[in-house]
This record gives C-alpha cells, sequence and structure tokens, in this order.
C-alpha cells in the first residue's frame, strides 16, 4: 500500500530529538525553529515529559470517558492556574480542528443561533465547521460550504459591527495571532470591540488558540495582551508537546449537559499525562517568561536587517515577511544551515520554535539568516 500522498516533504528523516536540536538517519544536526509546526513547546524529549508519559503507560494507557478519570481533573486545575482561567471548564479532544468544531457547535448550542463570523486569510483547521470558517476555498470541499459563515476583512471594526446589527450572530472566531494567514496580530480594540459586541448581542467570542495559545507570545493566551477574556478558547499543539490532544476552555456561563459534546480518545489517560508534564516544565522552568524575553530579542535583532520588509509577531511566534526575489532563504537555512523554518505566503518566514529555545540557539539561527540574506 502507498501513503496517500498529500504533504509535499523534504528529503529529510529525522529519527530524534532533544530540546531544540533534532538529528537525522545520518546524526546530522539540525537546529528547529519551527517546532514540528508550533507543536513542541517544552522541547523535544524532555526528561520530565518522557518520564511522565513512560510511567502513565506502564499504569494504563486508555480507557473512556465513561469512568472516572482523575489526571483530567488534575490536568484542569493545572491548566487552570498556569493559564489564569480558574473559573473556565475544560473540555478535551484531539487536534485543534476538533477544538474549533466544538467551539462552534458550543456557542450555537448555548445561544441558539448560527451565523459565524470568521476573517479574511483565517486558518482554523480542516474538519467541516472548522474548514468552513477558514478563508482558503482550495482546503473547502463543496459538502462543506455553508451560508452560515460570513468572512469580514481584518480588523475592520465598522464592518464588524455592521454584521452583528439584525442579531442573527452565534460566534466570532479569531487567531489572536493568524498563523497561516502570515503572522498579523490582532490589534487590542479590535478584539476588545468583539468583546463588547459579542456582550450586546449574547454571542460568543472564540479565541482561536490552537497555534498563538500555551503561552508561546509570552502570555498563555496572545489575546491577554488585549485586557480581554473570550468564552471560549481552543488549544492544541503545544499542548502536548507532540502527544496529540486537544481542548477548549469554557466560560462559566456557559452550562454543560449530559452528551452535549463527546469523543472516544479526548482525555485519555496518556494524553493527560502529557498535557500535565508540558504545564509542569512550562512552570518550573519559567518558559512563558523565556518565551517572551529570547522573542523580543530575535524580534529587535531581525528589524536591523534592512533586506527584511517587516518583522511581526510575538514571543516565540514570528513573522519575517521578505522581498519576492529572496523566496529561497527557507531552502538555504535548511539545506545549507541544517535549520527548520516555517512558512506563510506570499514570502514569510514563520518562526515557531520551542519556548525553551535558548539565547545561544537564537544567535544560531540570526548568524545564519543574516549569512543567507547576504550571499
Ligand atoms: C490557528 C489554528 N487553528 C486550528 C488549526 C488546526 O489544528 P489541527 O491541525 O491540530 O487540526 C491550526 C493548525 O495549523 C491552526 O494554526
Amino acid at each position: 500500500m502507498n501513503l496517500f500522498d498529500v504533504y509535499p516533504v523534504n528529503p529529510i528523516n529525522i529519527v530524534r530529538g532533544q530540546g531544540s536540536l533534532v538529528f537525522d538517519n545520518h546524526d546530522t544536526e539540525y537546529l528547529d525553529m519551527y517546532g514540528g509546526h508550533a507543536v513542541i513547546s517544552i522541547g523535544h524529549t524532555h526528561p520530565h515529559y518522557v518520564k511522565r508519559l513512560e510511567n502513565q503507560l506502564h499504569q494504563l494507557g486508555f480507557y473512556s470517558n465513561s469512568i472516572e478519570i482523575p489526571i483530567q481533573k488534575e490536568l484542569a486545575q493545572k491548566l487552570g492556574k498556569v493559564s489564569g482561567k480558574e473559573d473556565y471548564q475544560l473540555f478535551l479532544c484531539n487536534s485543534g480542528a476538533e477544538a474549533n468544531e466544538n467551539a462552534l457547535k458550543l456557542a450555537s448550542f448555548y445561544n441558539g443561533k448560527k451565523k459565524v463570523i470568521a476573517f479574511t486569510k483565517a486558518f482554523h483547521g480542516r474538519t467541516s465547521l472548522a474548514v468552513a470558517v477558514t478563508d482558503n476555498p482550495k482546503i473547502v470541499a463543496p459538502v462543506n460550504e455553508t451560508d452560515n459563515v460570513i468572512f469580514l476583512p481584518w480588523a475592520d471594526e465598522t464592518a464588524l459591527e455592521q454584521a452583528f446589527a439584525n442579531n442573527e450572530i452565534s460566534s466570532v472566531i479569531i487567531e489572536g495571532i493568524q498563523g497561516v494567514g502570515g503572522i498579523q496580530v490582532a490589534p487590542s480594540s479590535f478584539l476588545q470591540k468583539i468583546r463588547s459586541l459579542c456582550d450586546q448581542y449574547n454571542a460568543v467570542f472564540i479565541a482561536d488558540s490552537v497555534q498563538c495559545g500555551y503561552g508561546r507570545t509570552g502570555k498563555f493566551f496572545s489575546q491577554d495582551f488585549a485586557d480581554v477574556n473570550a468564552d471560549i478558547y481552543s488549544m492544541a499543539k503545544g499542548m502536548g508537546n507532540g502527544f496529540p490532544v486537544g481542548g477548549i476552555i469554557i466560560s462559566p456561563k456557559i452550562q454543560p449537559a449530559y452528551g452535549m459534546l463527546g469523543t472516544t480518545f479526548g482525555g485519555n489517560h496518556l494524553a493527560c499525562a502529557a498535557g500535565l508534564a508540558v504545564l509542569e516544565v512550562m512552570e518550573q522552568d519559567n518558559l512563558m517568561q523565556n518565551a517572551a524575553t529570547i522573542g523580543e530579542y530575535l524580534i529587535k535583532e531581525l528589524k536591523k536587517l534592512e533586506q527584511v520588509k517587516e518583522v511581526r509577531g510575538r514571543g516565540l511566534m514570528i513573522g519575517i515577511e521578505l522581498p519576492e526575489e529572496l523566496s529561497n532563504v527557507r531552502k538555504e537555512l535548511l539545506f545549507k544551515h541544517h535549520i527548520f523554518t516555517g512558512e506563510a505566503k506570499p514570502n514569510v518566514v514563520r518562526l515557531l520554535p520551542a519556548l525553551s529555545l535558548t539565547k545561544a540557539h537564537a544567535d544560531r539561527f540570526l548568524e545564519a539568516f543574516v549569512n543567507v540574506l547576504n550571499q
């Protein structure tokens, strides 16, 4: 059997990793400034993470949500504490798309309305509702098309007000920093406007924090910079440091009912062990502060480079927009300097490294980047 060939891959076989370094099958070392797409939050194979997962696996890998699972409650407690959203409620699932799917559905159960506001260049995942609120017609199949989604221009307060006027809006879904859209930071005033309109019209504010959340920006949720609380935050990627786990945290104003949401694998013992290990390491090693400090340093240094059109982002979620003629930079970084980075259109290098990235590794990246720009 062949694989269903949907991924354009680099001809590299990564077989092991440690911190921000990964190694291929020839033992060549690579610096990981991409984090496997923002997934590696505490670093590859962190010893505490490995030990916690190993211990859990020896005890029990999985049992379904039909029994008490104390480790889920432990994860919820810890997440409440680290995120500062202690009065929220946690529902666990397995991926970012699934988290958004549940968030949109829950919003509609809550207020009985159908229309969702999303924004240009948004990416929220590939399952049916998640892809319907994603602004990329190429990945929306005819079966996913719906009249329930209204796309508005990014950060346009007037358009937002007008869309709310007929009181049909169930929810607004927004990334605090657009990832796939090219690292666009949502202005604080726009997030505040969403909050006030959602309050006025009893709509639900969904903060897609799958990529920009979980401490990556230096605060737990990037929306925290705007001093607003969303009603639902969706999370995945960094939550399990590579173990597939996603979830939503839900404001106390939204009440649960048996059967309203559900999943077989979500919240399983192993996933919770991974989630707890991540939060424990984040706390012990002060990783949010590290993301803020190293991110600020990288952004400051990158802004000095005259070939760079624009540097955007916060903490360790950074977009470097380059002119069209420098379209080869990522390839050069990978094959000449052995550094993984991410991309976004049109010509944006995306940096999404582990939150534990050291200054020495940041400097190694900067040196290689300058070298590529100047060749
Ligand atoms: C902002 C955002 N939301 C949702 C998703 C979907 O997550 P997943 O691939 O885990 O379904 C992604 C994935 O890149 C994302 O960046």
